[in-house]
């Protein structure tokens, strides 16, 4: 996720660009830049790092005077945090400049059919294939050079692009990625959202998806995909500032929550091309000489990578063993040039992570990273990374973040299984729909289940929690556990089901709230006889299930019902109801959810 605006008036625009820009840094952080159209040239200044080094080079915009500009600040996702790499991004005519929030998944072909024609390309970016387009099709029209270079993207893409031969207009364009307008008077601004345009108008214009806009000082005017002038109405923004930053929700964490779906298929839609698995960087026939995988991470990572255990031993038929960091770091382990390591991190600064991961190199594992912030330590440590294209992540607990990664590992699983030969075409492809279908899965999970808030009220005052389910359930009750104790401040344990019987039933008292996680068909019965066991010593069960087990309605006191999903992907949507539950009974206590007492984004020390 980026951020971008734009300015055309009679003001400098870039004062308007960089105040805007700083109001967006919450969207993306590692490199920012700016382009003006100063007569019949268009001067372009970017940086890594935050605003304030744009703020700085360019002497909060003194030095890039003109009334046109566009404005980004990056969240890197195709190409490390540089210079190069930052946006604006400019044509070989340098006529043209552009801006863009999303991800261009054809690209690759688009840079090859491009670079055949003898463009020339600076960047690493997906992005920069845009401006090639527009130079390619301009004839002296810049909106049908605009419409014209649209047509040939796939993917999801915010736009804001500049042409020195028109100084004085800009062209926005909108697919799957946020785009408004706002509406001065002899002046006009456009952005990923209303925080960066507050300051200087409240009267905004919402593009939807497939349309596209011109500006200039004194007019709007607002295209079909076909290029037909339609009529948009103007709305108030009510928003303050602060709620903006947030999507109009009360918290990052619950605006990360909400944004899964959407996560989840800038992961997934990039690398499923044509019914086959792309994974960049990762050659599957590496996998031939693997006779053991190790996951280690962290946290909410480790339990991510618990439960892709499952899902790569059931697929590629290989020994997977799960490790804490902190404890593989000093645990003298078996690695050798035969053992493929998966580190899991959502910053990628995880200090005790990258201990573990430099001890296994030492020893000759070889390194597969699945990150979420692009030129991260472990990225830069790693043989191949993964990224999960999950935007920045705010709030301290992850969401967005573990359920990337576990999307991240079962495209792994099935690329690596393929390449094994452990399954059947047949299976192959039904489990490749599945994996498809889990982004619309995780927005019916967070449609269907409004009760939720309910039920926190009924539990927020208890002073501790049972997580129980077994084996991908019991994979889905660890995270769970972890949530509900990370921003609710409950004491939570996660058990194996099966385990209850061995000491821990012993804790179950009257009233005991006691957490049933019932999607594995495979070990459901087993599950639903722990919840009797639990209840016959006064337990109050809330089971997780699926909506076709009507049976477990009769046992459990509340019931959150989840889609079917197979059980080999069943994670990434299980965990949805729990995420809300933590974030609900966690506002019930009125408690710090972005910010847990005691917590930090990322642990980047021992
Ligand atoms: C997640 O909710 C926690 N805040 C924490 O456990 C986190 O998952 C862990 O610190 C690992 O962080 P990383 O993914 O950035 O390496």
């Amino acid at each position: 996720m980026c951020g971008i605006v734009g300015y055309t008036g009679s003001q400098n625009a870039a004062p308007v660009l960089l105040e805007g820009l700083k109001k967006l840094e919450y969207r993306g952080y590692d490199s920012a830049g700016l382009a003006v159209i100063q007569g019949n040239t268009i001067q372009i200044s970017k940086v890594t790092g935050r605003i304030a080094n744009l703020c700085e080079k360019t002497q909060d915009g003194r030095l890039t005077p003109g009334t046109t500009g566009i404005g980004h600040t990056r969240w890197a996702t195709h190409g490390a945090p540089t210079d190069t790499n930052a946006h604006p991004h400019a044509s070989n005519d340098g006529r043209f400049a552009v801006v863009h929030n999303g991800i261009i998944e054809n690209y690759v072909e688009l840079r090859r059919e491009l670079t055949e024609k003898g463009y020339h390309f600076e960047s690493e970016t997906d992005t920069e294939v845009i401006v090639h387009l527009v130079e390619m099709y301009y004839r002296g029209d810049f909106k049908q050079a605009v419409m014209k270079a649209s047509n040939r993207l796939q993917g999801s893409y915010a736009l804001g692009i500049v042409c020195s031969d028109e100084p004085d207009r800009i062209f926005v364009v909108r697919e799957a990625s946020p785009l408004i307008l706002g509406v001065g008077i002899g002046e006009n601004y456009f952005a990923s959202d209303v925080t960066a345009m507050v300051a200087y108008t409240r009267n905004a214009i919402y593009l939807e998806d497939g349309e596209f806009a011109e500006l200039t000082p004194d007019s709007i005017r607002v295209f079909d995909c076909t290029g037909r002038e339609i009529s948009k109405p103007v709305s108030r923004i009510t928003w303050d500032i602060q709620a903006a930053e947030k999507g109009g929700y009360d918290h990052f964490m619950l605006k990360e929550i909400m944004e899964q779906p959407r996560a989840a298929k800038a992961t997934l839609a990039p690398r499923i091309q044509n019914g086959e698995i792309v994974l960049e960087g990762f050659d599957p026939a590496l996998m031939k000489d693997v006779h053991k995988i190790l996951i280690t991470a962290c946290g909410s990572a480790y339990y991510a990578g618990c439960a892709g255990k499952y899902t790569i031993e059931k697929l590629c038929r290989i020994p997977v063993q799960v490790e804490l960091a902190s404890e593989l770091r000093y645990a003298d382990p078996l690695v050798d040039q035969h053992t493929l390591l998966i580190v899991l991190s959502q910053s990628g600064e995880t200090a005790d992570t990258i201990a573990a991961m430099k001890e296994c190199r030492r020893r000759g594992a070889k390194v597969l990273a699945i990150v979420n912030v692009v030129g991260s330590t472990i990225a830069k440590l790693a043989d191949v990374t993964l990224y999960t294209w999950a935007g920045p992540e705010i709030a301290v607990a992850t969401t967005k973040g573990y359920t990337t990664q576990l999307l991240v590992l079962y495209l792994f699983a099935l690329s690596a299984a393929k390449e094994l030969k452990t399954v059947e075409d047949g299976e192959y492809r039904r489990l490749l729909n599945a994996l498809k279908a889990l982004p619309k899965q995780i927005q019916q999970v967070l449609d269907m289940n409004p009760g939720i808030p309910k039920l926190a009220k009924k539990y927020h005052e208890t002073p501790s929690m049972f997580f129980i389910g077994r084996n991908t359930d019991y994979a889905v009750a660890l995270e769970g556990a972890l949530k509900m104790k990370e921003i609710s401040y409950i004491h939570a344990e996660s058990y194996a089901a099966g385990e209850l019987k061995h000491g821990t039933i012993a804790l179950i008292h009257e009233g005991q709230p006691v957490i049933a996680l019932c999607c594995n068909g495979a070990v459901v019965e087993k599950t639903m006889s722990n919840i009797v066991e639990v209840k016959a010593r006064g337990a109050e069960v809330l089971a997780v299930a699926n909506r076709e087990n009507q049976k477990i309605v009769s046992l459990a006191d509340d019931m959150i019902f989840i889609p079917k999903v197979d059980p080999l992907l069943c994670a990434v949507v299980e965990i949805i109801p729990l995420q809300l539950l933590a974030y609900h009974v966690a506002k019930e206590n009125g408690c710090d959810i972005d910010k847990p007492k005691n917590l930090a984004k990322s642990v980047t020390v021992e």
